[in-house]
């Protein structure tokens, strides 16, 4: 399978792979004028999408190729834009030490899941926070592909592929796929995500999300929008009848003021958490 993901380039695709987060962060998110950290912001999409709409937004990642992606790609924004916005090419781990905080919202994009030690991570993420202040992830958990996503994407992709790779597939085939697909996701799942942000957060919003798309598109070459977003809807489709499981969701949550007089009380926040 094409691990790659979706090449953010296309403006078509972009929309297809982000609109529908930058809407839904837009919707849950403190007004513009609020600082947001996007924790894992790779090559800034979201980041860069916040600063152009007022938020004053820190993005975080250790990756260099995305960070020079997203540093290149902030030199065309608006000049107040680009003065609301700070790239910094760390681990979300190294935030706190940067004394950065505190933010009105914390976003993870398909970030969360990659951490080392996720507890922490989360802990991290509500001390950041201004007491009120909101969590919003869109999140993959690798766990949850199943035979039957995986019976889906092969056939989608040996579809979009070249015709002379094209064969009958045996359950046998769809398994080691999947087998394949997990060993290529060595990420955290999603029970251990889930309980860890609802251990630190009042939730405001769950809800599932389709995902598999996002590894389906770039086999279309970035040119077949149509195509690209029916693939989108259609793997939508599968999961709200219960074809197919989704993959990914969505989670808000928020700092309460409890929350965090009783996390002022406590030393050494970021142990004592068990995943
Ligand atoms: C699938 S990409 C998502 C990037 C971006 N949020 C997006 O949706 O386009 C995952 C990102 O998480 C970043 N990442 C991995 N470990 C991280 C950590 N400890 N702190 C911050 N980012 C991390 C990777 O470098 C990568 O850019």
């Amino acid at each position: 399978m094409a691990h790659a993901h979706a090449s953010p380039d296309d403006p078509s695709l972009r929309e297809l792979l982000y609109g529908d987060t930058l809407r839904f962060a837009l919707a849950h998110l403190p007004r513009p004028g609020a600082r947001v950290l996007e924790a894992g912001c790779g090559r800034g999409i979201l980041a860069l999408a916040l600063a152009r709409r007022g938020y004053e937004v820190t993005g975080v990642d250790p990756s260099p190729e995305a960070l020079a992606f997203a540093r290149a790609a902030s030199v065309k924004l608006p000049a107040p834009a680009r003065r609301r916005l700070a790239l910094l090419e760390i681990p979300f781990e190294e935030v706190e030490r940067e004394g950065l905080a505190p933010f009105d919202g914390v976003i993870w994009h398909r970030a969360l899941h990659h951490v080392e030690k996720l507890a922490p991570v989360v802990a991290a993420t509500r001390r950041l926070l201004r007491p009120g202040g909101v969590v919003v992830c869109h999140e993959f958990a690798p766990d949850l592909f199943d035979d039957r996503a995986a019976a889906w994407s092969l056939t989608v992709e040996e579809l979009l592929g070249s015709p002379r790779d094209l064969r009958a597939r045996t359950l046998g085939d769809v398994r080691s796929f999947r087998d394949d697909w997990k060993r290529g996701h060595p990420f955290h799942g999603f029970r251990a995500m889930r309980s860890a942000l609802s251990r630190s957060f009042e939730e405001a919003h769950f809800s599932w999300q389709p995902y598999l798309f996002t590894h389906l598109v770039p086999l279309l070459g970035g040119k077949r929008r149509e195509l690209a977003r029916a693939i989108k809807e259609w793997e939508v489709v599968l999961i709200e009848s219960g074809a197919i499981p989704a993959v990914a969701f969505r989670f808000v949550g928020r700092r309460s003021r409890d929350q965090a007089r009783r996390a002022s009380r406590k030393s050494a926040p970021s142990t004592g958490f068990s995943q």
